[in-house]
């Protein structure tokens, strides 16, 4: 692989910036690590990740007759997402957007498709306090509910025993510390990619081999490349908080964005008001795609071919032919690994 993609615009100058290849070597396609970065101030322990587990796949954590649980929109057997456009929630409401995967989120730097939570921890207390998601009219409701079992007492005990909050250990600042380390747990196995880039050269097909290469000529890997194909993991390059942002669609009034509404939401600038956020997004990750179509922010498009065709277009301003994509499906497809059956990083410690 060249040392630069060959992207001819202002993000190929800005990854010029971020990443000058001449003294120290930048891989833009790299293995899964074993684990993610670990904030200093919420340590990964057994007893944390099996509490936030425990809550994950709990109904009674977003409503006193709540029929939904985290896994509901995020459904970790099925590669994390529910598959759906957009979900439906409390009371029926949807969401605006389609639910991501939550496999491998400990290597996002941003959440949200428009990166505006900065931490899993202040992400799960916004979404506790989404009444789309959460018919708890308060997170100090669902505190009082978790207090009054002796079980969850317990299980809050045990997992802060060892901090300052030991006293009062049921709050909603560790509902979110446990959840989230629950979250940091959550990485598949090895992809048939990550064993190829490590050695073994029989694990990817012809097919995906043009594929790899294709993504990277056609311009693809300047947007995802790293870790998790999805811009920089949280580390020197991007601290945690700090996002990996692009235009999409970068050319508008494509046939594809009409199609598929592509413009109707300003990314962004829905959030921050600015107007150079118009249409900006969190570049995504790429691993385990294959399984969770639809795809996109509004999940308007439901085939991994024609999500390439559309990203082909609107972002590179390339017409790609069938066997091109063909080749960049069997890449992607072997960015699949073997879905465990719940989190596994850190069980050990
Ligand atoms: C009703 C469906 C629904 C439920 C229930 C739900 N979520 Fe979400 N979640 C979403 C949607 C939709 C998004 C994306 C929102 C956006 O980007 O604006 C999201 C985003 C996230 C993200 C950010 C993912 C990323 O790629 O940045 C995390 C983490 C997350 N949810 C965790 C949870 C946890 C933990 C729970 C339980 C407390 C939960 N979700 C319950 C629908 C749901
Ligand atoms: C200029 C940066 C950029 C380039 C180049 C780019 N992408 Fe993307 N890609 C993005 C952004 C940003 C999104 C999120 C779009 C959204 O908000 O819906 C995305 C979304 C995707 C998705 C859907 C992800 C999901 O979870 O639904 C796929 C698949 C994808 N890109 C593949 C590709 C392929 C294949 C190429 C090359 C043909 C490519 N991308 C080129 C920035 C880029």
């Amino acid at each position: 692989m060249p040392c630069l993609p060959n992207l001819k615009s202002t993000i190929f100058f800005s990854l010029l910036v971020l990443f000058p290849c001449t003294s120290w070597a930048f891989d833009y396609l790299q293995p899964l690590p074993e684990s993610p970065l670990i904030p200093v101030n919420n340590p990964l322990t057994k007893a944390k990740i099996a509490l936030g587990e425990k809550l994950f796949f709990d109904t009674q954590l977003l409503g006193l007759n709540s029929s939904l649980s985290c896994n509901s929109c995020h459904n970790l057997a099925q590669g994390g997402s529910d598959n759906s456009a957009t979900s439906v929630g409390q009371g029926g409401k949807k969401t605006r957007r389609s639910a991501p995967s939550l496999w491998n989120i400990g290597l996002q730097t941003v959440l949200y498709w428009d990166g505006r939570s900065i931490s899993l921890e202040l992400q799960t207390l916004d979404h506790l306090r989404n009444p789309v998601i959460s018919s708890w009219n308060s997170i100090g409701s669902v505190v009082t509910k978790l207090n009054q079992s002796a079980e969850y007492r317990q299980a809050f005990k045990d997992a802060f025993k060892d901090t300052s909050s030991k006293d009062n250990p049921v709050s909603g600042i560790n509902i979110a510390r446990a959840i989230a380390s629950f979250e940091r747990s959550l990485m598949t196995g090895k992809s048939p990619f990550d064993r190829y880039i490590t050695g073994d050269k029989s694990a990817l097909g012809e097919s995906a081999v043009r594929g790899m290469k294709s993504f990277n000529d056609t311009g693809c890997l300047a947007c995802h490349f790293g870790v998790n194909f999805a811009g920089p993991a949280p580390g020197p390059a991007l601290k945690m908080g700090d996002g990996f942002y692009e235009l999409f669609p970068n050319n508008l009034g494509t046939f594809y964005e009409k199609q598929y509404k592509l413009a109707d939401d300003l990314g962004r600038y829905e959030y921050t008001g600015l107007p150079d956020e118009r249409y900006m997004w969190r570049v995504p990750p790429l691993r385990n795609i294959e399984l969770t179509a639809p795809y996109f922010h509004n999940g308007s498009v439901s085939s991994l071919e024609e999500a390439i065709r559309v990203m082909a277009e609107t972002q590179l301003g390339r017409k790609l032919s069938t066997s091109t994509v063909t080749d960049i499906v069997e890449f992607l497809k072997s960015l699949t690994a073997k879905i465990p059956s719940v989190g596994n990083a850190g069980k050990e410690q």
